[in-house]
């Protein structure tokens, strides 16, 4: 009995951790996200890819889907479009949220 309790209070930790949504820091490196904008979103590879890190949620989320869905095709949005296709709605937002808390 005592190694049941035991077992079913360690899956109240693990489980959580197992179905977590997906991390924001993580899926900008996995997605590629990091080799266009560097590692907080504030250092672009060329001086005119946009700075992120900090920005406001709202309109990053916003942005990101109007490049994705061909909305947004001015600038330089043709480099980033073409990996919008790694990321769903649900990472968009993750990814929006967790930029907002750069510096
Ligand atoms: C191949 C390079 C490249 C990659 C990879 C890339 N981006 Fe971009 N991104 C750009 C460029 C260039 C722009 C600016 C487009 C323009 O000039 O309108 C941009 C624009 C943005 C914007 C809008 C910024 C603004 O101020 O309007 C956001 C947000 C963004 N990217 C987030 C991401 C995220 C998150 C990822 C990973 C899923 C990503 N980007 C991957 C090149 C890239």
């Amino acid at each position: 009995m005592k190694r049941l309790l035991a077992l079913s209070a360690l899956w109240a930790f693990v489980l959580p951790v197992a179905v977590a949504a997906p991390d924001g820091a993580a899926l900008y490196t996995e997605k590629t996200c990091v080799a266009c904008h560097g590692p907080k979103g504030g250092k672009p590879l060329l001086p005119n890819y946009p700075k992120i890190g900090g920005q406001n949620a709202a309109y990053t989320e916003e942005q990101m889907k109007d490049i994705k869905s061909g909305a947004r095709a001015n600038g330089q949005a043709a480099a980033m479009a073409g990996i919008m296709h790694l990321v769903n709605e649900e990472e968009i937002k993750v990814l929006a949220t967790w930029l907002e808390t750069l510096k």
